[in-house]
């Protein structure tokens, strides 16, 4: 239902007189001190939102909702296609295993602003774990279960967590993911030693034994069932507004994960805004985020916002295609009412894929479908159109990172049904300030790409800072354009302030909607001794949007076959990043194509192999590496054809 009053005036209002705007929104919140203050700039580039105001999210995320006489309403619905398990838990219930499970964690030691690291499949008990953590005022960092263990440790080491909570094993497409070796493995690699973790055994995943007693020294483990079941039930701990709820480690620039820091306050009220003025969803509808608790995405959309809401959030343990079939998206769609829908464009596209009619939705009802928004990477039109014309239903593309916590930009569906367009995200939300810079910060007229930068403070939900690395965050993000923060996108707007978000301007790219680091993965194929030299690339992929591409040059005398160095190298990146990195090709060639000063041209040798248009920079050291790339663009794209 959209509100009385429109999009525009509602920006307008934003504008005029943010604090207003925002200590309004801070009404939907049950606070144990309330926020008289909006913003602290005192330490600006650093700003704080509701600096005076205290709260708990758990609290409201479960038990106000309770306390209001709504205890029997379904909070989570949980629907597990691969261990064949669908379960609904009312509010009370999951008040009862959040209190149980926060118990437990403070029988482990754990108090207010300690770390949590949670490293776990879709099951429930990855929600219930985090919203312990909240419930004690203690930090969780959820680590998603594509990652390996030399990623696992890094975050161990960055974020120094007292325990960690992870399960005995998970169901990726026809395998069984073991949990505990790699947890075992991560804190053998990790310096920082995690004095207890705690196991949830599942013993419907066929293989998955929880045999964990004194696994590793210094470290007790801790079964989850026995320790939660006998656990006292914590109540919820006050925590100023400025705490941190959640560090959510992302790929920057470099090898080394950046660990965005969430605030309790401003996230709460983001959540509970957008909650309400994009999706629409209160109070007895019926979210279904299909993504994954490890992304921003599931924090924001699976697990704080739908509850914070007091609606009813699905939490599906599953793909789009192969679990069973590619109808299984509309099967839970009917099967649990589903009012909004929201997953990546890639999902879509896999569906597509395997069913390009979707006839597998025949026979279901999708009627009580209101919307579906997508998020994650760009919404190619051509999916949009396939999307909309089967649906009978909005599509909505909206735009955001780990980073933001929540859209930048967006149609919202709860104020006025804005007209779409193709390739989209529509327009700026209350709070966001966003314009398009050249190198120069100077704006760029219409039409033209840029980079696209957000005026500071960036409203409540958004990052606070980077994890014990506020001048990194400063370097990051702030210092390119003083005043505005970077989000590292380009794109442009149209004549009628629709945005269009064209790609990455840094070295990050998006397969299947997971955010990877070209330079992480450029790390470890260079420690192969037959490798001189190395660059990856994302290259354009039907189904996945991107994928890693390497190219490497081969260490003079190195008589390796190139099929046996390729094996070797998608070996490599699996084992150190994980299986959610998805490099499986790489070529290798006589030299890469660098500037004068010893930069790789790596836009230039992207859009070769693209078939893309390039210009080769007049800075280029050896025209002929440029040649190079050519053959072996044209080489490989002969060899997929
Ligand atoms: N734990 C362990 N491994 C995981 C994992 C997890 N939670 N999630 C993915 N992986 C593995 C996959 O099994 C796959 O392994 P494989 O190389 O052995 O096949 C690998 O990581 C790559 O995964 P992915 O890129 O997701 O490819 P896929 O072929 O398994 O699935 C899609 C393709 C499109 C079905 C899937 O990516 C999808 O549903 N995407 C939706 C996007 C999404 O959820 N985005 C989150 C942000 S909104
Ligand atoms: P992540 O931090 O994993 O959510 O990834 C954020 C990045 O994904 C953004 O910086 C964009 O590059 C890309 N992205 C997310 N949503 C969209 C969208 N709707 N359109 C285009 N790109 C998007």
């Amino acid at each position: 239902m959209a509100s009385t009053e429109n999009f525009e005036s509602v920006v307008a209002r934003s504008k005029q007189d943010p604090s207003r705007f925002w200590l309004e929104a801070a009404g939907a919140i049950d606070w144990d001190v309330a926020p008289t203050v909006a913003v602290d700039d005192s330490d600006a580039p650093l700003y704080r939102w509701f600096p005076d105001a205290r709260l708990n999210t758990s609290y409201n995320a479960l038990d106000r909702h309770v306390l209001a006489g709504r205890g029997d309403d379904t909070a989570l619905i949980y629907d597990s296609p691969v261990v064949l398990k669908k379960k609904r838990y009312s509010y009370s219930t999951m008040l009862d295993k959040v209190g149980r499970a926060a118990g437990m964690l403070a029988a482990a030691g754990v108090v207010a602003g300690d770390r949590v690291v949670i490293y776990m499949p879709m099951m429930p008990q990855a929600v219930v774990a985090m919203l312990a953590c909240a419930r004690l005022g203690a930090v969780h960092s959820v680590v998603f279960g594509g990652f390996a263990a030399k990623e696992l440790a890094s975050r161990l080491d960055d974020a120094k967590p007292r325990v960690i909570i992870t399960a005995s094993g998970g169901i990726e497409s026809d395998r069984v993911v073991e949990y505990l070796p790699a947890i075992v493995n991560a804190l053998e690699l990790a310096e920082h030693t995690v004095e207890t973790v705690i196991v949830k055994n599942r013993p419907e995943v066929p293989g998955s034994a929880a045999e964990f007693e004194d696994a590793t020294p210094g470290t007790r483990w801790w079964d989850w069932s026995s320790r939660s079941t006998d656990a006292v039930p914590h109540p919820p701990v006050s925590v100023a507004a400025t705490d941190p709820l959640y560090i959510l480690y992302t790929s920057g620039t470099t090898g080394s994960p950046k660990g965005v820091v969430r605030d309790n306050g401003g996230h709460a009220v983001a959540m509970a805004w957008s909650m309400r003025n994009v999706y629409d969803i209160g109070i007895g509808d019926v979210m279904w985020t299909a993504s994954d608790v490890g992304w921003v995405v599931g924090h924001s959309y699976i697990v704080y916002g739908p509850l914070i809401a007091g609606a009813t959030t699905v939490l599906y343990e599953g793909k789009p295609v192969g679990t069973p079939d590619a109808g299984a998206f509309w099967r839970v769609i009917d099967e649990h009412s589903v009012k909004t829908l929201f997953t990546a464009p890639t999902a879509l596209r896999a569906i597509r894929k395997a069913d390009p009619h979707a006839e597998l939705s025949h026979g279901y009802d999708l009627s009580r479908l209101d919307a579906m928004f997508l998020a994650g990477e760009r919404l190619d039109p051509d999916t949009w159109t396939w999307a909309t014309a089967l649906l009978q239903k909005p599509v909505i593309d909206h735009w955001w990172q780990t980073e933001t916590g929540w859209a930048i930009c967006a149609s919202p569906r709860g104020i006025e049904h804005l007209p779409l367009r193709a390739g989209s995200p529509s327009f700026p939300l209350p709070g966001f300030g966003v314009s398009i810079v050249d190198e120069h910060g100077e704006q760029v007229p219409h039409l033209e790409e840029g980079n696209i930068v957000i005026d500071l403070p960036l409203p409540p939900g958004t990052l606070a800072t980077l994890w014990q690395g506020d001048q990194r965050y400063i370097d990051s993000y702030l210092s390119a354009f003083p005043g505005r923060y970077l989000t590292g996108d380009s794109g442009y707007l149209d004549r009628d302030g629709y945005l269009y978000v064209m790609g990455r301007t840094d070295d990050i790219i998006n397969v299947a909607g997971h955010r990877l680091s070209t330079g992480s993965m450029e790390q470890i194929l260079a420690q192969h001794p037959a490798v001189a030299e190395c660059a990856v690339v994302g290259v354009k992929d039907a189904l996945k949007g991107q994928k890693p591409l390497g190219l490497v040059v081969l260490a003079s005398g190195t008589t390796i076959e190139e099929a046996v160095l390729i094996a070797e190298l998608v070996a490599m990146v699996r084992e150190q990043i994980g299986a959610v990195a998805a490099f499986r090709d790489a070529v290798v060639v006589s030299a890469l194509p660098k500037t004068r000063s010893g930069k790789i041209l790596r836009k230039t040798m992207r859009q070769i192999f693209d078939g893309d248009d390039y210009v080769v920079p007049p800075t280029i050291d050896d025209t002929r590496a440029i040649t190079v790339i050519v053959e072996a663009a044209g080489a490989s794209t002969r060899r997929l054809v």
